[in-house]
Formats: C-alpha cells, structure tokens, sequence
C-alpha cells in the first residue's frame, strides 16, 4: 500500500436514517461484529489522518460515545440540525486551520477498504487535484448522485436523482460520496453554497462544479468493484453489506489456510483471529474476541463468542461464550458453556452438559447429562452422568472444589459450598452436603 499523507479525514453521520425505521442510529447497527461507523472508522484510521472529525447529530448521545471509544483521537463536530452535508462539511472546516489534503465520506459506507481509500488519494496527488470524487458505474444507480461529464471526460458537476432529468437520471456512473480536496479550495467553495435544490439542503456535491468553474482541477475517479462503495439506507441493504462482508471476512481465512466447509453459513466477525488448519463445518457462528489454534475443529452449527480455542480442540453443535477452551479438549455435541468458564488441555464436556464460571483441569471428564457451577475441578477427574453441582440456595451461589483424579459417581447432587478432596471415590445417586476427605471412597 501507498504511503498517504493525510492531513484531515471528515466521516459523516450526522443523517436521521429515516429508512431504517430503528430506535437505534443508522450508523450504529451492526456488521460482522462492528457496528457500521466502527468499520469506515476502522479503514479510515489505518490512513492515519493527522486530524480525524465526525460530525454527529441524530442520535448524537449513542454515536458520539461510541466514536470516542473505539477512534480515540477523534473529534467530533456537533450538527444540530441536518441541513445537508455541505452545510456538515461547513461545521466541520469551521476550525480547521490546517492546510494540505481533507478526505471526506459518509459514515453509512462500512465495506471501503484502505486500500481502494489509498488508491484514490494516490490518483488524487499524482494529478495535483483541487477536487477529486471516487465514483462506481451501479447495475441500478437510482437514489444516488449522477456524474455528469464533458466531452473532454471531465467531471463537470454532480447531480442529485432528485434534482436530476429523465436524461441525467440514464448516467450509471454515480457519486460514492467520497472525495478529496485541498484544504484551502474547499474552504472557499464551501462558503458559496446555495440551498437552490428539491431538498432544500447545502449539498456538498455542488462545490465540484463551484471548484471546476473558478478554474481548479477535478476528476472522478472510478473505483472497480462497486459493491465497495454500496451505501446502507435501509434493512435490505443492511443485509446485502452483512452478506458482503461475510464473504469478503471467509475468503480471507480460507487464503489464509482455514477450511470453511460451507461458507455461505459461516459467519465471522471481523475482529476473530484464526490459524491455518482449523476446519469449521456449516451452520458456525464466531463472535468478538474469539482465537482458535490450529487444528481445531469447529461446528457444525456452534457459536462461540468471546471464546479462545487451543490447539486440536473440537467443539460440536455447542453454544461457548467468554471462556476458554484447552487444547486437545472435546466439547459437545449439545454443551453450553458459559462465561467464566476454564477447560484445561485434554478435558471433555460432553451430551447435554452445561457449565458456568469453572474450572476444569487437564484430563478432567464431564462427559453426560452434567450442570456444572462455580466449581474447581482438578486434573484426572471423572464426573458421573446427570451429577449436579447445586450453586444455589435461592439466596447465594456457592462454590464447590473438586481435587484430583476424583471419581464423582452417577447422578450425584454436590450441595455447595462442599469439598470433595484428591482421589476420593463417591457412590451413585449420593446427595453430598459434607466435605469429603481425600482418599474416601463411598463406593464400597
Ligand atoms: C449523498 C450524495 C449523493 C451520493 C450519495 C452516496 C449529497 C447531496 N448527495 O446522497 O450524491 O450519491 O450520498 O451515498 O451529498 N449527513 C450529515 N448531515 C446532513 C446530511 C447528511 O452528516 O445534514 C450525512 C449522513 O449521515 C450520511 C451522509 O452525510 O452519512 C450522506 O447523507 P445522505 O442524506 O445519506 O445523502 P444521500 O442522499 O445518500
Ligand atoms: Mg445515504
């Protein structure tokens, strides 16, 4: 990639997104893990802009917390009301004293990538532009800006589907609403602009037929895959992004040397991290913080969110949330394993065992039919089928510690707070409301 010498970056996301009909900010749904202005956030903070700001407005009191956690060096531009983006680009420039390059695009657009951004900010320094706008020819261009260009091929204005002639409204060649400029040409030519449009609004597409009248340098620069620029109005095209980059987040693991089965039902939040030679199996869902180490297998139709997968480990038909699982350790088929949760290498959790906030040492077995609560088991123990560990009074959850190479018999209530120590030996059906010594062995 390009060494781009950014010196200001303006997101946009001050709109209502009326189409979206959410008591939740347009830009504030979620794709693959990320909410939609976390993703241009993302791509636009690689270009490491020397100033970032965003202008918010509806739904300021979700977005801009959100903005300053995930961009911390970001400012935002507060734009009570929306009187269209050149009137935002005007908030945003108020004061600005910086010379040199502004990037500017909508906080709507999440699939950009850096390098189509970096692409376009070459193309616009190369050719010493005053204005550059990174455009798409669209199958279906309705409800987007049309490029209108000259004889010469020269862009010469942009003009809005609402504003536009049945002739206009034929050019396929749309605005992606992202754009480049120098810093001092923008300043004066946003100051010039007129509301004399259906909206009624200061439409930042008009200074570049402002620029290119006074005599400085334009273009439009078309971006070769369209699906890039997609903008996201409505909950349709919601999923068609979420889709998008579903195959954009597999395509990139399986380059990376990870089977993915069927990737049309695998669904990967951009922030998972995943070795060569793990193997996922249809129906997966992998969420947050998740790590998986080589050779693991996952799936079919498991989610795992937040969770960190060791090597070789295997997890089957599970739900696995906020834990770790160790490696060489089995999970599943049909375990529900829950936050806090520590499985050590070579454990099992096996058929219909759910486990909460525990630990489970290396070599320890649960492997039927099991609740398993606010307990410690140690390495080398086996606990029956259908055992309960009973963490709860009604008033307080307790904890249980199991020692080492225990063997809990079938279908026993451990009744917490209760300790059973290393090598102890317990019988069927026991009802365990005492402390047991190490070595014990009930089963004779
Ligand atoms: C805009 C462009 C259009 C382009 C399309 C690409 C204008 C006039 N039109 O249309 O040429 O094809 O984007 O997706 O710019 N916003 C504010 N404050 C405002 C108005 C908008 O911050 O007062 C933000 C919105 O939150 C959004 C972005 O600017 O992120 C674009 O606004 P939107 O109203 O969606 O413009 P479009 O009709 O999509
Ligand atoms: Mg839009």
């Amino acid at each position: 990639m390009t060494q781009v010498q950014l010196d200001v970056a303006i997101v946009l996301a001050a709109g209502a997104g009326t189409r979206m009909k959410s008591d939740t900010p347009k830009v504030m749904h979620q794709i693959a893990g990320r909410t939609i202005i976390g993703h241009v956030l993302n791509e636009v903070n690689s270009l490491s802009p020397k100033d970032l700001r965003v202008v918010v407005g509806h739904g300021r009191e979700v977005v801009e917390p959100h903005v300053k956690e995930i961009a911390h060096s970001a400012k935002t531009v507060f734009q009570a009301e929306q009187k269209g983006t050149g009137h935002a680009v005007q908030l945003a420039l108020a004061d600005l004293s910086t010379t040199g390059t502004v990037l500017i695009l909508a906080g709507d657009t999440p699939l950009l990538r850096k390098e189509t951004l970096a692409e376009f900010f070459e193309a616009h320094s190369k050719n010493k532009n005053h204005a550059s706008v990174l455009t798409a020819e669209l199958p279906d261009p309705s409800g987007y800006g049309r490029i209108v260009r000259n004889e010469d091929g020269e862009i010469v204005a942009i003009v809005e589907e609402r504003d536009a002639t049945e002739e206009l409204k034929g050019i396929n060649e749309i605005n992606t609403g992202v754009y480049l400029f120098d810093i001092a040409t923008l300043k004066e030519s946003v100051k010039k602009l007129k509301s004399n449009n259906s909206q009624g609004e200061l439409y930042l597409t008009d200074v570049i037929a402002e620029i290119k009248n006074g005599g400085g340098k334009t273009a439009a620069i078309l971006s070769l895959d369209y699906t890039e620029t997609l903008g996201i109005n409505d909950r349709a095209q919601l999923a068609e992004s979420v889709a998008i980059m579903r195959d954009r987040i597999n395509d990139q693991h399986m380059r990376n040397g990870v089977t993915i089965v069927d990737p049309t039902t695998t669904w990967i939040d951009s922030t998972v991290v995943i070795s060569n030679d793990v193997t996922i199996y249809p129906g997966t869902w992998l969420r947050g913080k998740t790590s998986i180490e080589s050779g693991a297998v996952i799936g079919p139709r498991s989610t795992l969110a937040d969770v960190k997968v060791g090597a070789g480990a295997s997890i089957v038909e599970s739900q696995v949330s906020e834990s770790e699982v160790g490696s060489g350790s089995s999970v599943g088929p049909f375990s529900f394993i829950r936050p806090g949760t520590k499985l050590a290498a070579n454990t099992k959790v096996g058929a219909y065992v759910e486990v909460k906030k525990s630990i489970i040492g290396e070599g320890s077995k649960v492997p039927h039919l099991s609740y398993v609560g606010d307990a410690e088991i140690g390495e080398g123990t086996n606990i029956g089928a259908a055992t309960i560990f009973v963490n709860y009074d009604g008033v307080e959850k307790h904890q249980t510690v199991i020692g080492k190479d225990v063997r809990i018999g079938s279908d026993t209530m451990l009744v917490a707070p209760v300790t059973v120590g290393d090598g102890a030996y317990t019988a069927a059906g026991s009802v365990i409301t005492e402390d047991i010594p190490a070595g014990a062995n009930f089963h004779i």
